[in-house]
């Protein structure tokens, strides 16, 4: 049993069990820690885990002589210090060479070189080594005593580093007593304190809330490394603990055994041995014999590499043998046994040369950082999507910044942050009230983030998708034009606008790749029959935004004619059945733009025609204005039938029964509707009823 038993023989009778049970608890909770943090394999429910925890809370509160610097119950506390005490290394924590040439060469230096230091021959064996990720976080010594945590320092200038102890001591996965029978009198483990990906993620998302709520001094990080940084140098442990770090180990600092113990004699006996002791190893760590396997482990893990975890910028190689790592030795205050193999960066710095908008083929406006070219992620980047308005002032990108770019791998690259210490003058991004294609209004509805750009058919950004909008059989169906066709057409030039289809001639067309006179005829002939349509195929045909096919059928059975729906104002368009505010603005603002009256009077001028009819009188039906639910089985007639009838009567079906609901239509088997329409006081009708209500003879 390790050192923090306390002897009960210095202690009373009752505090002797206490001791007892307290060394047990103990015991347990440093166990299922482990289970839980470097496992990922827990026994026990968290709230057994909890309960253990509060157990042992409670006696050392009422045995403040039982606490012990390693209990578990010390992970968390502590008051914020003023600065961090400074520590000095026993053993120096050095830095590692780096192989800066990313491809496979820089495996075959590194075991060119060690070959070369040792003597060997071309025909002596090959030399074995440990290959193991490159962790992009903090070293970090951990000091064990008799095994348990002592303290824990950062690298520091290798000689001299700062006292983290207390904000260590909060990371779950680093143990604050080996599992060990015999544990060294001084152990020292140096590994790296890193935050996961998603960790990261979740931490910024609630940073981005706190800022949002108008809490003050708090910031997103830019990337992970940052936050476990910041994490670790965080005065505050209160504030630590809240920060999600993980740990990996990955060698020794001073260690001194007992005597007559022994210690592997290889690297990677050690890192069994820490493992075993409930310290985590990085499952990637490989046994490479040879610079080919190097090559192959660069490789391999050069593939996984943006589907870790946790981010790595490169490999590390060391020689297995501690006495042929003794026997290289060091240069300045580098191994000569080990070598850092990077992978070409994800991050890059580079200088905003312009913030273009962008309109999608849907007239999304979408601002777009222009960049000095720059190497990042294997591939030159000079472009960056700010996604949206709201993106782009929350990060701030404005014209001449020094930013920061990342691209991983097939993810399309993103400015993550900008260095406001080298900013020079830019003004804060704002979105054009206009669309920089077409001029039109640049909108952004309520509870959007994007603003699009109101000109629809009119826009040539987004011409070619308002052609083939208009020409899709539920619209006014021109068969034969699909979206090849419609791409060539307007590269050539053919059609600006959509009334230019109705001005194509055979010439024009034979002009076009592969077209050869039949199909020109019988494209020419399915516009010319294209003209005839429906008020409803017309308006859904003009691409207006949240206006759908039934919303269009809707407009043209209430409004009956299309001046009266382009007159119409929002207030007369939210009469309609299903209209609300949004798609009532969307109509304004879309008849509101004198080009697009002017592409529909153009459309008419040309021959587009349809039935006029009178407005629907929906006010004198049987059913006006009333809400019904159709359930169960009806004896003759269908679910679509019943609903056709109730609306053709002026009424309206919906999916469920609430207190909005005036009839209930039950059938057979009807369940819980009806349960529920008896509850509310729903007047239900069967099918007899219904009928009669239409018919006016009940
Ligand atoms: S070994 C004497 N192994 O990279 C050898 N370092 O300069 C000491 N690092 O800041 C380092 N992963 O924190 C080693 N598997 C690994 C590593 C690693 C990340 C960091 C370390 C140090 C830098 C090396």
């Amino acid at each position: 049993m390790s050192s923090n038993t306390l002897p009960a023989a210095s202690l009373g009778p009752t505090d002797a069990a206490a001791a007892e049970r307290a060394g047990q608890l103990r015991e347990q909770l440093h166990h299922h820690a482990h289970r839980y943090y470097v496992l990922d394999d827990p026994e026990l429910p968290d709230a057994a885990y909890d309960e253990m925890f509060a157990q042992l809370q409670a006696l050392e509160a009422a045995h403040p002589d039982l606490q012990v610097s390693d209990s578990p119950t010390r992970r968390v506390g502590g008051a914020p210090l003023a600065q961090f005490a400074s520590v000095r290394h026993a053993v120096p924590m050095l830095s590692i060479r780096t192989e800066t040439d990313t491809e496979a060469s820089g495996a075959h230096a590194f075991d060119a070189r060690v070959r070369r230091e040792l003597g060997l021959q071309p025909d002596d064996a090959a030399v074995q080594y440990v290959a193991e990720l490159k962790f992009d976080g903090l070293a970090i010594n951990l000091r064990y005593e008799n095994g348990s945590l002592v303290q824990a320092a950062t690298r520091g200038d290798g000689e001299m580093g700062e006292d983290v102890t207390q904000n260590i001591r909060t990371i779950g996965q680093i143990p604050l007593r080996l599992q060990a029978q015999q544990p060294p009198p001084v152990l020292e483990v140096r590994g790296e304190v890193y935050m996961r990906r998603d960790d990261f993620e979740a931490l910024n998302e609630r940073q981005r809330l706190k800022i949002a709520q108008g809490a003050r001094g708090e910031k997103t990080f830019v990337n992970p490394r940052n936050a476990a940084a910041g994490a670790v140098r965080q005065l505050d442990p209160a504030i630590a603990a809240q920060r999600p770090l993980s740990f990996f180990a990955y060698g020794l600092g001073q260690v001194v055994l007992a005597p007559g113990e022994a210690a592997p004699s290889s690297h990677e006996g050690w890192l069994r041995l820490l493992k075993g002791w409930g310290l985590p190893v990085a499952d990637q760590t490989r046994l490479a014999v040879g610079a080919d396997e190097l090559v192959d482990f660069h490789r391999q893990i050069g593939q996984q590499r943006d589907a870790l975890p946790f981010d790595i910028d490169g490999v590390v190689y060391k020689v297995n043998s501690l006495a042929l790592q003794q026997q290289l030795g060091f240069v300045t205050r580098e191994p000569r046994w080990a070598v850092a193999h990077k992978y070409p960066a994800q991050e890059q710095l580079t200088e905003v040369l312009a913030i273009d908008v962008q309109v999608g083929r849907t007239g999304k406006l979408t601002p777009v950082a222009k960049l000095a070219p720059v190497f990042v992620g294997g591939v030159t980047v000079t472009h960056a999507t700010l996604h949206n308005e709201d993106e782009a002032r929350r990060k701030d990108v404005r014209l001449g910044d020094t930013v920061i770019v990342r691209r991983a791998g097939d993810v399309i690259p993103e400015v993550v942050a900008v260095l406001p210490e080298r900013r020079k003058e830019g003004e804060p991004f704002v979105m054009p009230a206009r669309c920089p294609v077409c001029g039109s209004a640049a909108v952004r509805e309520v509870g959007e983030a994007d603003h699009r750009c109101s000109g629809g058919l009119f826009c040539p950004a987004q011409r070619k998708q308002a052609i083939l909008h208009y020409a899709q059989r539920r619209a006014v169906e021109i068969e034969g034009l699909g979206d090849k066709l419609v791409e060539q057409m307007v590269d050539a030039g053919l059609i600006r606008h959509l009334p230019d289809l109705y001005r194509l001639g055979l010439s024009a067309l034979l002009g076009l790749e592969r077209m050869a006179e039949k199909s020109a005829g019988n494209l020419l002939a399915a516009i010319e029959q294209s003209k005839t349509t429906t008020l409803a195929r017309f308006v859904y045909g003009l691409g207006i935004r949240h206006v759908g096919e039934a919303t269009a059928k809707e407009l043209a059975r209430h409004f009956g004619q299309l001046d009266d729906l382009m007159s119409a104002s929002e207030d007369q368009l939210m009469q309609v059945s299903d209209i609300g505010p949004v798609v009532a603005a969307s109509l304004r603002t879309f008849f509101d733009q004198a080009h697009n009256r002017e592409v529909v009077e153009q459309l008419r001028a040309l021959g587009v025609h349809w039935p006029e009819m009178q407005a629907a009188s929906r006010s004198g039906l049987a059913l006006s204005g009333k809400t019904l639910v159709i359930t169960g089985t009806l004896p003759s007639l269908s679910r679509d039938q019943a609903k056709e009838l109730i609306e053709s009567a002026g009424g309206k079906v919906a999916g469920s029964v609430s207190q909005k609901t005036d009839y209930l239509v039950a059938g057979a088997e009807a369940g819980s509707k009806l349960l529920k329409a008896q509850t509310l006081g729903v007047t239900v009708l069967d099918e007899p009823q219904l009928l009669g209500l239409i018919h006016g003879t009940t």
